[in-house]
């Protein structure tokens, strides 16, 4: 088996990137039925402390995913590792991507890159899909926290174009339910399946699945 790594990745702090990457790994687990590993490459740790809720509200055998650390170069080793054994393997990584994120990037087949809508957010994202860009690398990226009826929405979404960036067309709306689920360690669709949220995790995931196959 080599699986495909996915690597969620965003210089701006605060733009989903744990969150996305739980997301992803949990709804890619269920939809393909592969075996999913995640691997945190942040120092903070986010995405091991929600595994650990995770582990603690469902059993240690019950996770449906297999969690990694790893930092430096290691990470691109340990990534290529388990795309030897698992269908996916998302990375969560940390803001500074020129020198933390950047082995998680080298190792990925796409780069995930989750993006609020407004300008400031947008002049962080070229970093990120230049360096994914450098290593011939697909970034597609994703509009998340996006607030209900904002005309600003629709501008940064045409900026967003403008600057021939490939963004999926779903989005995930700025909803309380994505920060409590990842505080029992859940997604959404697990925690509140019939939310609003879990839609459009949904939505998500049927389109990246498109994408990349
Ligand atoms: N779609 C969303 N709706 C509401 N809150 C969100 C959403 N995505 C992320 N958050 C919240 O925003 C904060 C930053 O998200 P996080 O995933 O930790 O970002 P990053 O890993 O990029 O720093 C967290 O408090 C998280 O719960
Ligand atoms: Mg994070």
């Amino acid at each position: 088996m080599s699986g495909r790594i996915l690597t969620v990745a965003q210089q701006k702090g605060g733009s989903g990137k744990t969150t996305l990457a739980a997301h992803l790994a949990v709804a890619l687990a269920k939809q393909s039925g592969e075996p999913v590993a995640i691997l945190d490459v942040d120092p903070q740790g986010s995405l091991g402390t929600w595994f650990e809720a995770r582990e603690e509200n469902l059993g240690e055998d019950n996770t449906g995913l297999e969690f990694r650390t790893a930092s430096g170069w290691g990470a691109r080793r340990e990534a290529r590792s388990l795309a030897k054994s698992h269908g996916y393997v998302v990375i969560d990584t940390p803001p500074k991507i020129d020198s933390d994120a950047k082995p998680a990037i080298d190792a990925a087949d796409f780069v995930i890159v989750p993006i609020q809508p407004t300008p400031v957010d947008l002049w962080a994202t070229a970093q990120t899909v230049e360096m994914a860009t450098r290593e011939d690398t697909p970034a597609l990226l994703v509009l998340n926290r996006v607030p209900p009826r904002a005309s600003l929405t629709g501008e940064m979404a045409d900026a967003i174009a403008a600057s021939g960036y490939d963004a999926l067309n779903a989005r995930l709306g700025n909803r309380t339910v994505f920060a409590a689920a990842m505080g029992r360690g859940y997604a959404v669709t697990e925690d509140a399946p019939s939310s609003k949220a879990a839609q459009e995790v949904a939505l998500l995931i049927e389109e990246l699945v498109g994408r990349i196959g």
